[in-house]
């Protein structure tokens, strides 16, 4: 269901590779919304994935960009306002990575040199994304920044591995940023902390089918879906969120407020 919240909004959405992303769902109801998008996601990742499919469906271009390079990101900001005709009213970070869960090392035992590539990708990227959109003033008052996290930024899940300090990371950058922003442009940047949701980047995670069913489990709502997440995400676009900001908001059912469920209690009732 429509209700035209981003009617004549434009935005830039970073990371759809394909119909699980949490980003491919984003694109897809903002399109639903009224916004103009356009979709970028890193060179290699266009090329296996189906991004064109999407841009095709929503109408949108595309902007390949590498959201660790500068160079890329100021070429994507510039490209982007020529092609929606104006400033951007809305950003969606969408990108997480990991090299030390890739190649199966563990927390204890990092590779240092793959430690420093993921937190460039999944966390200082979105440094580098505010601050191009920032130098370049390419983002118009009352406009919105979002970025995707997980939980394990406050709590300990063991097998997130360094993910769990990037999103600490992550977190912080909304908050810092966040001020700046306001206070010099009235733009809001904030995170979403979304529930374990089945994508590329999820699956990636050591025990990820016990992991998600025992959240959905533990959550009274049950899991929040990456269309449930792209249902929020629409609010926090919209003119009806102007002043939040700065903030690291939960989507997860309820779960990151729950000490523990009767239905995980009943697993260990003899
Ligand atoms: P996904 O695998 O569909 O999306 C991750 C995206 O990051 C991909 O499109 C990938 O190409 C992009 N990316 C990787 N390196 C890049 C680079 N250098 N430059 C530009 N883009 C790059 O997976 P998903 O789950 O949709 O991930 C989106 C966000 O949601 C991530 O930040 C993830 O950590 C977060 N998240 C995911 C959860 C899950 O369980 N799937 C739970 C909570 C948060």
């Amino acid at each position: 269901m429509s209700y035209n919240l981003l009617k004549g909004k434009r935005g830039i959405i970073f990371g759809a590779l394909d119909e699980n992303s949490i980003a491919w769902k984003t694109a897809e109801r903002a399109h639903e919304e009224g916004a103009q998008i356009v979709l970028t996601n890193a060179p290699i990742a266009m090329r296996m994935g189906k991004i064109n499919e999407l841009a095709e469906k929503t109408g949108s271009e595309i902007i390949p960009a590498d959201a660790t390079s500068e160079e890329d990101l100021n070429n994507l900001i510039e490209k982007s306002m020529e092609i929606l005709g104006g400033k951007l009213d809305f950003v969606l970070h969408s990108i997480g990575m990991s090299v030390n869960v890739r190649k199966g090392k563990h927390y204890t035992d990092q590779n240092y040199s793959f430690t420093e590539k993921g937190w460039d990708v999944s966390a200082l990227s979105f440094h580098k994304v505010c601050q191009s959109l920032y130098k370049a003033d390419a983002m118009n008052e009352w406009g919105s920044i979002v970025a995707l996290t997980y939980m394990a930024a406050q709590r300990t899940f063991p097998d997130y591995n360094d993910m769990a300090d990037n999103k600490a990371y992550l977190e912080s950058i909304a908050r810092s940023f966040g001020y700046f922003f306001g206070k010099d442009k009235k733009v809001r940047v904030n995170t979403i902390s979304q529930s374990p949701t089945p994508t590329t980047a999820g699956k990636g995670v050591k025990g990820f089918d016990g992991f998600i069913a025992y959240a959905d489990k533990m959550s009274p709502l049950g899991n929040a879906t990456a269309a449930e997440c792209a249902d929020y995400t629409m609010t926090l676009f919209s003119d009806l969120t102007k002043k939040v900001t700065m903030q690291n908001l939960f989507h997860d059912g309820g779960f990151s407020n729950t000490g523990v469920s009767n239905e995980v209690i009943e697993k260990f009732e003899k």
